[in-house]
């Protein structure tokens, strides 16, 4: 297949790039933001997903057979402070994707078949009523919520266009792009033994990045159309792996100081529990899907 990946110069696209190299089947086209270079034999295209026309454009030039759609303006901060541009490029975007898929869909010569795979996000939820399934309601609390649900609702708007929303819960694992992530700032306090305040009452199912990936790619190759929960098999706060993380690297935990999430003034309210039962994941796919020690062994060691 010729793979099209949006933000793959980000933290989650380095990781499909990495994996989508080890696996060597596919032909794969890499866009990024702003970033350019090489990354895992890929050569980023920075592609501007606010510019519509643009990005509708270039799509049509590659004409893929599969987009794995992870470009997004991910930092729930910089949505906050951002709105508009929020809207445009984590929810439009998903639309012009869509309307191009939509348009070869119905093309007599030359007819072609593209799926996508939106990637989402479990705060589209408001934490109150966890575990969530796939058909449990939306109702997001924060700017970067609502523009994932919006981009989640166009992605899925034309029903002849075969493509799935894969909703991730908080994603873990060292960055493959340069710019340190909390995981990274993590394993750096433990090793100078700098203290770092972390949340007991804020609850997620943490996946591995590495996972997570390659449950995208497999979800590209299969023909699953809808939701799809990806979450990882526990329920834990951040806190919780924090520990779990000292235990690993056999380093002294009690420099993570437990602290409530309400001790931290943010601008929007926070979902307390946004944990997703990802059940059908399970039984769906045919990966080894890992316990959060093992995925936490995987990106320290393997
Ligand atoms: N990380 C998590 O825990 C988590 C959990 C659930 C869901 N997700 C979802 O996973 C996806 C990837 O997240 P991430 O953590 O990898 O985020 P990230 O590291 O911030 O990466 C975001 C990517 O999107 C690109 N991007 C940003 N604005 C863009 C624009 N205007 N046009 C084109 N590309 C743009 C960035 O490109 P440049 O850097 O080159 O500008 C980068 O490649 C997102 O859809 C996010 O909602 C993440």
């Amino acid at each position: 297949m010729r793979i099209l990946v949006t933000g793959a110069s980000g933290q989650l696209g380095s990781y499909l790039l990495r994996e989508l190299a080890r696996q060597g089947n596919h032909e794969v086209i890499a866009w990024s933001g702003t970033q350019t270079g090489e990354r895992f034999g890929c050569k980023l295209q920075p592609i501007d997903m606010a510019d519509l026309y643009t990005a509708g454009s270039c799509l049509f030039e590659v004409k893929p057979d599969a987009i794995i759609h992870a470009a997004a303006l991910a930092s729930i901060a910089q949505c906050y402070c951002e709105p508009k541009k929020a809207k445009v490029v984590n929810g439009y975007a998903c639309f012009e994707l869509a309307d191009i898929q939509a348009a070869w869909a119905v093309m007599i010569v030359p007819r072609h078949m593209c799926r996508m795979v939106m990637v989402s996000t479990d705060l589209v939820f408001d934490g109150k009523h966890a575990p969530y399934r796939e058909d449990s309601e939306a109702r997001p609390k924060s700017v970067y919520g609502r523009t994932k649900e919006m981009g989640e609702g166009l992605a899925l708007c034309y029903p002849d266009v075969p493509n799935v929303v894969a909703r991730l819960s908080l994603l873990f694992g060292p960055s493959l792009n340069g710019k340190p992530n909390f995981f990274d700032q993590q394993v750096a306090a433990l090793r100078t033994r700098q203290p770092l305040a972390l949340f007991t009452d804020e609850l997620r199912t943490p996946l591995d990045y590495a996972t997570a990936a390659r449950g995208l790619i497999e979800l590209a190759e299969s023909d699953y159309t809808g939701i799809l929960h990806m979450g990882g098999p526990e329920r834990l706060s951040r806190y919780e792996m924090g520990l779990k993380l000292a235990n690993a690297l056999d380093a002294d935990p009690s420099v993570f100081v437990p602290t409530e999430r309400n001790a931290v003034p943010s601008p929007e309210p926070r979902p307390r529990d946004t944990s997703l039962d990802s059940s059908r994941w399970r039984s769906l796919s045919k990966l080894q899907l890992p316990s959060f020690e093992v995925g936490l062994n995987e990106m320290l060691f393997g």
